[in-house]
């Protein structure tokens, strides 16, 4: 009988990146790992990073969650890390580094497919230094959505608004209240069936949400690298 699978599930972040390794049914074989993104989050930088926390762990193949855009295993956007990203194979940088296939998507898309239910349409937001977005239905991924960056309120763009600066500047009553009409203009856009908020800044909210909108934990991030191998 051949040795299971184990999949190395990444998650490049603005703030921090995060390691663990998964079964092929997703669940975790080993605890989250965790290092500060570097102050200089260059593509080279962030590798190392992940070299240093994959260096001792076994693995057969990778995943990695990015915080931009990202097709066929290219970054195309990096609106949180830095612009040496816009253009990287981020894909075929870990072939070579790690030896072993490499997957690569957005990590919302990642987290996403972490928390779905598979049914109708669900959309995915997630609270971080930036604001992530993902939108499935019947459990297939729409990639890419970027709701981020499009228009929310006072000309400012949903991340603006609602990402980690914004909760710095304007606090945490101010950001809830946000929150709140965001999740009312997001309904009206989408008229979604499930809403999932998940990322490290959705331990900040303090309103009761509508019964339709979930909180999913933060290892779902990771947990969604599972699903870039499901074919
Ligand atoms: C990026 C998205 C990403 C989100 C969360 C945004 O600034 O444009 O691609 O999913 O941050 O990391």
């Amino acid at each position: 009988m051949s040795e299971a699978i184990q999949t190395l599930a990444v998650d490049i972040g603005g703030s921090g990146i995060k390691v663990m390794v998964l079964d092929e049914q997703g669940n975790p074989l080993s605890e989250r790992d965790r290092i500060d993104t570097p102050l200089v989050p260059t593509p080279e930088a962030v590798l190392d990073v992940v070299q240093q926390l994959a260096g001792n762990k076994t693995f057969d193949r990778v995943s990695v969650g990015f915080p931009g855009v990202v097709r066929c295993g290219i970054t195309e956007t990096a609106v949180n890390l830095h612009p040496d990203w816009i253009g990287f194979d981020l894909a075929n940088a870990l072939i070579k580094q790690l030896g072993k296939p490499v997957r690569a998507a957005n990590d919302a898309d990642i987290q996403g497919l972490g928390a779905i239910a598979g049914g109708g349409v669900e959309l995915v937001v997630t609270l971080g230094t930036g604001f992530g977005s993902a939108m499935f239905l019947n459990g297939r991924l729409i990639p890419n959505l970027e709701l981020g960056h499009h228009p929310f309120r006072k000309g400012e763009t949903y991340e603006q608004q609602l990402g980690r600066a914004a909760l710095d500047e304007a606090g945490k009553r101010r950001w809830n209240s946000r929150l709140e009409r965001a999740i009312d203009q997001l309904e009206y856009t989408f008229s979604y069936d499930s809403l999932y908020l998940g990322g490290g800044n959705t331990k900040k909210i303090e309103f009761i949400l509508p019964a339709n909108v979930k909180i999913v934990p933060n290892v779902t991030g990771l947990l969604g690298g599972i699903a870039l191998w499901r074919d």
